[in-house]
């Protein structure tokens, strides 16, 4: 049966000769097609004499698996050195630099907040919260507002109205963060109603607040920090001592003079704006007003349930807008507000 090694060989060499899957295909027919050489031999088996048909048989067979095994091998091997040759050329480059990551960074007002908190923290201050959709009460009435106050209207204050249009009762975005004072003051007084004295309050409350008004130095909505400390006797002077230790620490200077200049709010008596003045720097010797603060008032006290007979205190209201300006020099209380991440990325 020399005829079938070579048939055989023969399909080997003109298999490994391709590597084209489809001529692959073709030339296979030539060996195992209807009317390839194998096939040829296998239709001949019926003209032997029947003694012969099955060792010639068998020997086809042998033959035909031997030229579909080589197929199947030849196949597999085209098939893999096409998919080398495709991940050689989708390779990545590993050594190509990456893509930078974009850095976050925080807003400056946000600094400021975390400044504070942390400075006020630093003594003995906790941080209180409230919400921005304030009540009439807390906004007003027990601040010792009274129901005719300027702030209360219309032109000043944000009120909510009812899906129907109509003034929501009495519910409006809070001007100020004074109402956390009244809110915790409350809360405190509820908590430690089994004491005979009553522990110290010393809170700051930061957040947005919101007013009628927009300009170059008023925004709609801006930031404020409430400051509370009620005690035993605490005194308008440890509320200078406060303040002045503060200003110092936020700017980082003692080249700077606090100011207390008389004023009036509800909510305290007696009252004072701050005013701050650097002593050297761009801003030299300009007095710069920066908080509201005074004693809180008797009746402030009282609608909280506190005696004002045994306890005392000071509040304050910063504008953390106006201190970020100062502290880096910005002149538009807007760019704050724009998103702007030119602007912004300047203190990332
Ligand atoms: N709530 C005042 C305002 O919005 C700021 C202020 C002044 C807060 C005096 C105080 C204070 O706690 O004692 O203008």
């Amino acid at each position: 049966m020399d005829n079938l090694d070579q048939i055989v060989s023969e399909a080997k060499a003109a298999f490994a000769a391709i590597s084209d899957p489809d001529a692959l295909e073709q030339v296979k027919a030539r060996f195992l097609g209807k009317s390839g050489q194998i096939t040829e031999l296998l239709k001949g088996l019926g003209k032997l004499p029947p003694e012969e048909k099955k060792t010639a048989g068998a020997a086809i067979n042998v033959a035909k698996t031997a030229v579909e095994t080589a197929l199947n091998e030849r196949r597999e091997a085209i098939r893999k050195a096409a998919l080398e040759a495709r991940l050689a050329e989708e390779a990545l480059d590993v050594t190509l630099p990456g893509r930078a990551e974009v850095r976050g960074g925080l807003h400056p007002v946000t600094r400021t907040l975390e400044r504070i908190e942390s400075l006020f923290g630093s003594i003995g201050f906790e941080v209180a919260d409230g919400p921005e959709i304030e009540e009439d009460f807390f906004n007003f009435t027990a601040l010792n507002t009274p129901e005719d106050h300027p702030a209360r209207s219309m032109h000043d204050t944000f009120y909510l109205q009812n899906p129907d249009g109509t003034l929501a009762d009495k519910v409006l975005l809070r001007t100020h963060t004074s109402p956390i004072q009244a809110r915790y003051m409350q809360a405190h007084v509820a908590k430690f109603a089994h004491l005979e004295r009553m522990p110290e309050i010393r809170i700051i409350a930061p957040g947005r607040v919101y007013r009628v008004d927009s300009d170059a130095t008023h925004s709609p909505m801006f930031h404020q920090v409430e400051g509370l400390w009620v005690g035993e006797n605490v005194s308008f002077a440890d509320l200078k001592g406060v303040i002045a230790d503060f200003l110092k620490s936020f700017f980082e200077t003692d080249d700077l003079t606090v100011r207390f200049r008389p004023s009036f709010f509800p909510f305290t008596e007696p009252s004072a704006e701050i005013d701050v003045a650097f002593m050297s720097g761009a801003l030299k010797g300009r007095w710069l007003e920066i908080a509201g603060c005074g004693m809180v008032h008797p009746n402030v006290l009282k609608i909280a349930g506190i005696d004002p007979e045994k306890y005392t205190g000071f509040a304050f209201g910063f504008g953390p807008d106006r201190l970020t300006m100062l502290r880096y020099g910005v002149n538009d209380l807007r760019l704050f507000f724009e998103g702007d991440l030119r602007f912004l990325r300047q203190f990332a």
